[in-house]
């Protein structure tokens, strides 16, 4: 089998990607590992800023989205039990959207299957190979056979985990790392939510976190160890967590109820640099990783997919490869800001340790975000997305 880009993972990056490159006549393979109701099944992303919603548009699965995407102006910040709005809007004229990451997939999936472009799912063992020669393939395992693919280019997309980081020699990638010694909890629930917009809670007893999906799914996540099992957490333990961090008024307005998705998620900061190598292109998750906090782990994959999907277009369209050997840079430039943000409001908003020094230092600052237009407008900026 041959094709022009053999892309590596089925997840947001790699279905905007494979979208993206179809429409301008760009042949594409992907292949991921998982089943497609595998990768349904997983739940993350919730917010998505304006460069991933014009980004799923310009794909042409934009639809559903614009009908049941909530709009949010602004965010909460509670604070010892009183909460704090930050205006998107006034500040900065801008809103991010609530809308399922499984939605966005399940869009990108059945716009796929519409134009009838490849994906092998259960593609195992997929193995990388001459991709700083000029012709790169990948080889995997399906249905029980070995395939070949042979392409001009191969798109790791393939998450944190994935082969494609893991398969360019050590010598000519760095890794820059941050792990915290925490998790999210996170619960799932067809549940009004507490409020229509999201609270993020700082309290003495730990980060929680009110979210949703729709105006009768809530997405809540709270702050634990990360030698926590989730089979410890019968829904009851997980409310009775949730309650004493928030404020008097979403007390009251919490409706529990069976959880329909349960799991924790580590907290990590990761960068690989570069994010080119030779004829492979690294792209979301599979070239760096952010802590949930600032909601910004699928908004990067959308805007590498941007920078990359277009340096595709202008190879294949124009026989330039300005954008391709420009493709590391820019988007790394990117990266390392939404890094900083999702790092500052990590250590701003968890319980990281007992020292009461730097529990003072959160409470300052947290005052001076309230009270300081010019702080609250640098929150609101990088909220939104930085512009390219
Ligand atoms: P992934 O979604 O990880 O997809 C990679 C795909 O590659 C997977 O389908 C995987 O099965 C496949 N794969 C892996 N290895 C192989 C292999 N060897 N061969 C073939 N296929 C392979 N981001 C936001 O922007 N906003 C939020 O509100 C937000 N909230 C989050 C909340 C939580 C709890 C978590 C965990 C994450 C959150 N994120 C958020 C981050 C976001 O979910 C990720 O950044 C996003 O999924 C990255 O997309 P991706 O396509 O790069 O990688
Ligand atoms: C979510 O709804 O899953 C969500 C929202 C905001 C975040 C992280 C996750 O910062």
């Amino acid at each position: 089998m041959r094709t022009q880009v053999a892309i590596i993972g089925a997840g947001p990056a790699g279905l905007l990607l494979g979208q993206l490159l179809h429409k301008h006549g760009i042949d594409n393979v992907i292949l991921e590992r998982q089943t497609g109701e595998y990768v349904l099944s997983r739940i993350r992303a919730g917010v998505i800023e304006k460069v991933c919603i014009d980004l799923i548009d310009e794909a042409g699965v934009g639809a559903r989205m614009h009908q049941d995407g909530l709009i949010h102006d602004g965010v909460q910040i509670c604070v010892d039990g009183v909460r704090h709005r930050i205006s998107f809007k006034d500040l900065t004229g801008k809103s991010v959207m609530v809308y399922g990451q499984t939605e966005i997939t399940k869009d990108l999936m059945d716009g796929r299957a519409a134009i009838g472009a490849p994906t092998v799912y259960a593609a195992y063992d997929v193995a990388l190979h001459n991709i700083f020669g000029e012709t790169p393939h990948v080889t995997y395992r399906a249905d029980g056979k070995n395939h070949e693919l042979q392409c001009d280019f191969i798109a790791g997309c393939d998450g944190f985990h994935g082969i494609s980081r893991k398969s360019v020699p050590p010598n000519a990638i760095t890794a820059h790392e941050r792990v915290y010694p925490l998790g999210w909890l996170g619960v799932l629930s067809d549940t009004p939510p507490v409020s229509e917009e999201l609270i993020y809670v700082h309290h003495p007893l730990g980060f929680a976190l009110c979210s949703m999906r729709s105006p009768t799914r809530s997405r809540y996540y709270i702050q634990c160890s990360l030698a926590e099992d989730v089979e410890a957490w019968p829904d009851e333990r997980f409310w009775e967590e949730l309650k004493p961090r928030l404020d008097d008024e979403a007390r009251e307005r919490l409706v529990t109820g069976p959880s329909i998705e349960k799991s924790i998620a580590p907290l990590r900061s990761f960068v690989a640099e570069p994010m080119r190598f030779g004829r492979l292109f690294l792209a979301g998750d599979a070239a760096h990783i952010v802590p949930p906090t600032g909601a910004k782990g699928l908004n990067l994959a959308a805007s590498d997919v941007r920078y990359l999907s277009h340096a595709f277009i202008e190879h294949y369209k124009e026989k330039s490869n300005a954008g391709l050997d420009r493709y590391s840079e820019r988007a790394l430039a990117r990266v390392w800001k939404a890094e900083r943000f999702s790092w500052w409001m990590t250590m701003l908003l968890h319980k990281i340790s007992d020292n009461t020094f730097e529990q003072k230092m959160q409470l300052a600052e947290l005052d001076y975000l309230f009270r300081s237009k010019a702080a609250s407008t640098a929150f609101a900026e990088n909220y939104v997305g930085l512009p390219y």
